[in-house]
């Protein structure tokens, strides 16, 4: 099959700093994507399934609605995305750009070898590239045959982007830009609406979202040799509206010692750990945010609710 994986995961050492920073701060926070173990890449799947859960088939019914205007706004290249999940986004795009070559970035290899394999199934005549790597911190696309010399045609979906706070959305939107080298970005952005309805899409009734919390501290004990019990944290999605974003946290439910990283940590009752964010953003906060960032956003495609966006950003200069 026509597939390559290329490894930049982060060494373990990277991880210990991480998490110790992460635990050193008021209130306790881990970046988001320590999530995406293979287990965490299976439940967020889960989650893409939730009735509470409409931002992914959303997502997907306006890019098959919309691939023929994509794919000519969009011209040829080959199509770089930003954590590729499970690939049922891209395959609408890949069917009509057919580009010479797909590089998919992602930091679970599983995801990659998964989604990558389905691709190269159905689109045969495109190479397919699996980095296995944080995005948000490549400052470089690897020196390679499939994109030296190739124009670039940047996807972010899944309102990935906002995961990431304000400043971080910015620095890693302005890199993209770098990694792009001059080529177009398509980004999926959710948009604020019904702070209930929000907040149980971060809560569904089946629990899968707690679930996918709770094996960050799984993931935790196996590669950092802890010793947390996570049934002795609860989780939490709560909508904060002048930030215009979910909170999600593992909330420690009752005075506790744990052992992690080779260092010993104390939570009090109730102290929360955050999880994650998820930033909504209106057209308005999405175009400012490009604006801080060099992009300029030249076309939206959105659902008929308006409750997510497919922006069309080109380099500001
Ligand atoms: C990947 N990301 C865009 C999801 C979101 O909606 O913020 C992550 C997620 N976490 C829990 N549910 C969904």
């Amino acid at each position: 099959m026509n597939i390559e994986l290329i490894d930049l995961q982060p060494a373990v050492a990277d991880l210990v700093q991480l998490v110790w920073d992460g635990l050193q701060h008021q209130p306790r926070q881990l970046p988001a994507w320590l999530l995406y173990d293979a287990e965490g890449s299976r439940l967020f799947s889960q989650i893409c399934e939730q009735p509470e859960y409409s931002l992914t088939r959303t997502e997907i019914a306006l890019l098959e609605k919309h691939a023929d205007d994509i794919a000519n706004t969009a011209g040829s290249g080959v199509v770089v995305e930003f954590g590729i999940g499970n690939a049922r986004k891209v395959d609408p795009l890949l069917a009509k750009i057919q580009p010479p070559a797909f590089v998919a970035l992602d930091i679970s290899r599983s995801a990659l070898e998964q989604s990558l394999a389905g691709l190269a199934t159905s689109h045969p005549s495109t190479a397919m590239v699996g980095i296995c790597c944080d995005h948000s911190s490549l400052t470089d696309l690897p020196d390679h045959p499939r994109l030296n010399g190739q124009r670039r045609i940047g996807f972010f979906p899944g309102s990935s982007l906002g995961n990431f706070l304000h400043d971080d959305a910015v620095r890693v939107l302005r890199q993209f830009r770098q990694l792009l080298a001059g080529g177009p970005l398509l980004l999926g952005l959710d948009q604020p609406r019904d702070p209930i309805a929000l907040e149980a899409a971060y809560d569904d009734a089946a629990g899968v979202s707690a679930a996918f919390a709770r094996n960050l501290l799984c993931r935790l004990n196996k590669d950092l040799q802890g010793t947390i019990d996570p049934q002795q944290f609860q989780y939490q999605a709560t909508w904060q509206d002048a930030e215009q974003r979910i909170e999600m946290a593992l909330v420690s439910a009752c005075e506790q010692t744990i052992d992690l990283a080779g260092e010993t940590w104390t939570f009090q009752a109730n102290e929360r750990m955050i999880t994650e964010h998820s930033v909504k953003y209106s057209p308005a906060a999405a175009a400012d945010l490009a604006a801080q960032s060099g992009w300029c956003i030249k076309q939206r495609w959105h659902d008929c609710d308006d409750s997510f966006s497919l922006h069309w950003l080109e380099p500001a200069d």
